[in-house]
């Protein structure tokens, strides 16, 4: 059966839910695994042509993203500290302003043209991943509710499963502390999706570690 434009804007239409109405549940085990957290309403809809791990450059622009770059790297593992290679993993997350470059963000801050929003690689053999990209600014969900500047990731193994989390910073304590998404997770285990930017001299730039473990 053919699907007609109009219903395919409906079936957009019908992704675009603001976070209130999302489950918040976070999935959590009792060993290292990493808690599993909500998709958010912000994935992307539409796919920017430029798809690499650079986010901080957009091909054929001419200025590169604003805001503080950083790296976010890692390896993903399974639950048996095996390295997983050639998984794929995907991020998005809001410009240095804390807009997303979709549709139906309601936030009215400026969209930053030079920010990729989304990027995806893939492990390499000894299952590590790395992304250039910048430090995303929080954003507004409700008048007492802000978001703590946040990295949304989903890895999609090679047999296909996927796994979807979010990565927060250490130095956001205030906004992570009243999070209604990171505070699902119990708090022995919220370590395991908050980062620390360390300042990497070579790079020339902060570095975050986040290890992924399915
Ligand atoms: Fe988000």
């Amino acid at each position: 059966m053919m699907i007609s434009r109009r219903d395919s804007l409906k079936q957009i239409k019908r992704l675009a839910i603001p976070y209130l109405t999302l489950p918040l549940i976070a999935v959590v085990k009792t060993d290292n695994s990493t808690p599993q957290q909500t998709l958010g309403p912000f994935y992307p809809l539409i796919f920017p042509l430029d798809e690499d791990n650079d986010l901080t450059w957009v091909k054929d622009h001419k200025k590169e993203a604003l805001g503080e770059k950083i790296m976010i790297l890692g390896k993903v593992l399974t639950s048996n500290y095996q390295r997983i290679k050639n998984a794929k993993v995907e991020i998005w997350q809001a410009c240095s302003s804390g807009r997303y470059n979709h549709e139906y963000d309601p936030n009215q801050a400026p969209i930053d043209p030079n920010f990729q929003g989304w990027g995806w690689t893939k492990t390499d053999t000894k299952g590590y991943y790395a992304f250039k990209t910048i430090k995303p600014g929080g954003y507004p969900v409700t008048k007492n509710w802000k978001r703590p500047p946040h990295i949304h990731f989903k890895i999609t193994q090679p047999n296909g499963k996927e796994f979807i989390t979010q990565l927060y910073f250490s130095e956001e304590e205030e906004l992570n502390q009243k999070d209604k998404i990171l505070q699902r997770i119990p708090k022995p285990q919220q370590s395991l999706v908050i980062t620390e930017l360390v300042k990497d001299e070579s790079l020339k730039m902060r570095v975050g570690q986040f290890n992924i473990m399915l």
